[in-house]
């Protein structure tokens, strides 16, 4: 009889949620990261009495009422809503596109006014069928929209002119033509009071952790302490590289504490020229509607990625694909292996669908009915 029944690779919310929902089922499991702390990218670290989103900005979303009372079952989750301001050389407009921002570009004051303005950029702008990312939106938003609040900030995202990127990065660019400010359609959002790590620890509660772990630096070791493998890191270092690196779009942040009770005005602000290095600044305070006396604010820089640095956005282009596909064969016969999150799937994933794919895999795992939707 092995020590786990279940080793759970990864300490992120996939992980967490796994390992909760086994150990909940009377399964042994241990859980390994390589970071210094659990969470993965959804972690925070106090600054100031604020907590500051360490990888990113993370606002909690869903349509789906299961996930929505899974999470709030383990913190309650306040009401903020995430209405970002686009700053284009220093003039400012409300995201998403909305009779706001229409206002703000045109001075147009109904709908219809709003609607025909648009509709005569689109047809100007005479674009057939896109063969890119530059002519793709401009055939769904004209001239102004595009040129002011898309082009540099999806250039500085990608590393490159929008003219060389595919079309399919922009399927749809949502438009509503009311005053909402509002930027998910979804029933729910909010975030955790108290922070996300409220949320990772009480998933863990009662759960082994081992930090500072990786897998890869012994890997017998942990293959010979359990019966079956839950894997959330890189799936092409799992397989040695055979079929060559999946590539990633990076980032870095800057983070800096100012001493003012309020710097920005607003949690998030794009800055949509190309001009400006990092493509958003987040002052995290307002996640929380905090009135501590000092502020944090992080600028978030995209970058090439290199296999030593954070991978965060995944390449799905055809190449990358291709790889990933070979890879997922492999995966796909593992018998006491089970591959799940953004890293072993090669998948962007927002937080509720990691939840409800790790709640899923669960159900299949212990053979019962899955009791949330994959959305
Ligand atoms: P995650 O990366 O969190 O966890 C994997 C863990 O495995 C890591 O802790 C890693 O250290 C560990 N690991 C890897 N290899 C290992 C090894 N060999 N040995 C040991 N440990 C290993 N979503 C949303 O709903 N709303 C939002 O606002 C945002 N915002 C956002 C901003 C940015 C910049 C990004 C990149 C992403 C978001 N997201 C988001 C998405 C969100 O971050 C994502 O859904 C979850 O963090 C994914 O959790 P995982 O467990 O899959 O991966």
């Amino acid at each position: 009889d092995k020590e786990y029944d279940f080793l759970i690779v990864g300490s992120g919310l996939y992980g967490c949620v796994f390992a909760h929902e086994a150990t909940r089922r009377g399964k042994r499991c241990l859980i390994i990261d390589k970071r210094k702390h659990t969470g993965g990218n959804i972690r925070c670290e106090e600054v100031e009495g604020i907590n500051v989103h360490q990888y990113g900005a993370h606002i909690f979303h869903t349509n789906d009422k299961g996930i929505w009372d899974y999470v709030n079952s383990f913190v309650e989750f306040n009401r903020y809503t995430n209405s970002p301001v686009a700053n284009y050389k220093g003039e400012f407009y409300n995201l998403p596109f909305n009779m706001n921002t229409f206002y703000q570009l045109w001075k147009v004051k109904t709908p219809a006014e709003a609607m025909e303005k648009i509709k005569s950029q689109v047809e100007a702008s005479k674009v057939g069928v896109p063969t890119n990312l530059h002519e793709q939106a401009l055939s769904l938003v004209g001239t102004d929209i595009y040129e002011k609040l898309i082009k540099g900030y999806t250039e500085k995202q990608w590393g490159r002119p929008a003219e060389q990127l595919p079309a399919f990065i922009i399927k749809r660019l949502p438009m509503r033509f009311t005053f909402d400010n509002n930027y998910f359609d979804d029933k729910y959002q909010g975030v955790p009071i108290g922070g996300y790590n409220k949320l990772t620890e009480r998933l863990l509660e009662g759960i082994e952790v081992r930090l500072e772990t990786d897998y890869f630096a012994d890997r017998e070791k942990w293959d010979a302490m359990t019966d079956q493998i839950v894997f959330t890191g890189n799936i092409d270092q799992f397989y040695d590289y055979q079929f060559g690196r999946l590539e990633y779009r990076s980032l870095r942040f800057e983070h800096q504490v100012y001493d003012t009770p309020n710097h920005q005005g607003n949690a998030v602000i794009n800055y949509t020229e190309r001009e400006i290095p990092y493509t958003r600044t987040i002052e995290h305070k307002h996640f929380e509607f905090g009135n501590q006396p000092k502020t944090v604010v992080t600028a978030e820089y995209p970058e090439e990625w290199t296999p030593e640095k954070e991978a965060y956005y995944p390449i799905n282009d055809a190449r990358n694909t291709k790889i990933f596909q070979q890879y997922n064969e492999l995966a796909r016969q593992e018998k006491y292996t089970l591959f799940g999150g953004r890293l072993a799937t090669y998948k962007y994933y927002d937080m509720h669908q990691v939840i409800a794919s790790a709640l899923h895999a669960v159900a299949v795992k212990f053979q019962e009915k899955p009791v949330c939707q994959q959305n």
